[in-house]
């Protein structure tokens, strides 16, 4: 694993050629398994005439299902963006699952690749679309290889036409998980995200009407089809309802993806995930990876849902939940996370090309040069192009704010 996280994708196709790296593919759920459990009766149900694409739709809606790529737009409200536009229409995957701390889609695919598979058809049935594109990040060799025999298995059993679903592999940048970079990169250009309006949803893949969901959205979409809308709504803590996959590391006995309710705070996640180390005591974490920055404990107490921690300039994002200790400097991690940051910036924009680079320099200095920095901040949150830009001062406002004696 080491070598293929290091290597460029010319270096690993080169080695898998030569027989050099085997991939180890973990026991999973093969579609004869899947399908005798009840697989693909739904979507063969729909197909069939059972329920119309506005009733289907109504389900996902009222089952509350948000997108879990990390934004949380309203599942249901995109298919009709994408419906109401005249075809040919497409669909487009997001795999490339690259927010530092995520691995919640690659858990999923690793046990039930063909809850997503059955969802992903729903959803294209749902927007009669003309063709599937699945962009799956390199970093997963093993899910690459599942989703190719199980697409080819689809394709056997006459559940999808040849060529129907297509298969992309991402190249390790970032930002081609930013949707309409990874819609360029899909056409064969450089990943550079596209200004929007247009949304992907009018103007996508090959200037189509597009509709692009998030691997765990379709796995979720498969589920509430299947199980009704209950399987979400019917799950309540603190006022919110749902469940979220939150993919938990650092400084606890039992990292891993932990699917809990939507309302649960992060000492139930710290709960969840056996407790603190022996010898750490719990200070701050990252709620949704680098981009939503580093909150302290004593702002422990909310659900870590959709629009909830916005009032404390972060965000739940992809529920990447880091947990830091007394033993972790929060310099060191928001420093950490703006080399990232500048690492991965497609260069497109100044504010944000710029910007990364001139943060990183400030905050090597012993003392952090504040009025300076709360400056770049604005600027670079201001007109940047994409979310990248404007995110990345979240980690550096967050840490002045709540860590002010470490900076
Ligand atoms: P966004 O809120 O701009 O868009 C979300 C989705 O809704 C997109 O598909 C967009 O096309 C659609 N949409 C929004 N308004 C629309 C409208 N008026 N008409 C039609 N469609 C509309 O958010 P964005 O920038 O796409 O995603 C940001 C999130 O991505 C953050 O929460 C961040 O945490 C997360 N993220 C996740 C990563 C991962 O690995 N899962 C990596 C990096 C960021
Ligand atoms: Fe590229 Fe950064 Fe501009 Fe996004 S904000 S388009 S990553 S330079």
């Amino acid at each position: 694993h080491n070598h293929i996280d290091h290597a460029t994708p010319e270096l690993v196709n080169r080695a898998i050629a030569a027989g050099d790296i085997h991939t180890h593919v973990p026991d999973y759920e093969e579609l004869a398994a899947y399908r005798a459990g009840g697989g693909y009766e739904t979507l063969a149900a729909l197909r069939a005439g059972a329920k119309s694409p506005e009733e289907v739709k109504e389900e996902v809606l009222s089952s509350g299902l948000r997108g879990l790529g990390g934004a949380g737009f309203p599942s249901g409200k995109k298919w009709d963006f994408v419906r109401n536009a005249e075809g040919p229409r497409y669909l487009a995957v997001n795999g490339d699952e690259g927010e530092p701390g995520t691995f919640k889609d690659r858990f999923h695919l690793e046990r039930e690749p063909h809850l997503f598979l059955e969802g992903m058809l729903i959803a294209a049935w749902s927007i009669a679309a003309a063709r599937c594109y699945i962009y799956m990040r390199d970093e997963y060799p093993a899910v690459l290889e599942i989703l190719r025999r199980e697409i080819a298995a689809l394709e056997a059993a006459g559940l999808a036409a040849p060529g129907y679903v297509e298969l992309r592999r991402g190249a390790g940048a970032y930002i081609c998980g930013e949707e309409s970079a990874m819609i360029e990169s899909i056409e064969g250009k450089r990943g550079m995200p596209r200004h929007r309006p247009p949304y992907v949803a009018q103007v996508g893949l090959f200037g189509r009407p597009t509709l692009v969901h998030n691997v765990e959205t379709l796995h979720w979409v498969a589920r509430v089809c299947r199980e009704g809308p209950e399987v979400l709504s019917r799950v309540e803590k603190n006022g919110r309802r749902g469940l979220r996959s939150y993919s938990v590391s650092g400084r606890v006995k039992a990292p891993g993806v932990k699917l809990l309710p939507a309302g649960s705070t992060i000492h139930d996640v710290i709960e969840a995930s056996g407790g603190m180390l022996e010898g750490h005591r719990f200070a701050a974490y990252q709620p949704g990876g680098p981009s939503a920055g580093i909150l302290p404990a004593s702002l422990g107490d909310m659900p870590l849902d959709f629009d909830i921690l916005q009032e404390h300039g972060s965000f739940i994002g992809s529920a990447a939940i880091v947990v830091l200790s007394d033993k972790d400097s929060m310099k060191a991690a928001a420093l950490n996370m703006l080399r990232f940051f500048e690492d991965e910036s497609c260069g497109q924009c100044t504010p944000c090309r710029v910007g990364c680079e001139k943060a990183v320099k400030l905050m090597q200095a012993d003392r952090w040069d504040r009025d300076l920095l709360e400056d770049l901040c604005a600027v670079m949150e201001d007109a940047s192009i994409c979310g990248l830009g404007q995110a990345a001062p979240n980690a550096i406002r967050l840490t002045m704010k709540h860590f002010p004696d470490e900076v």
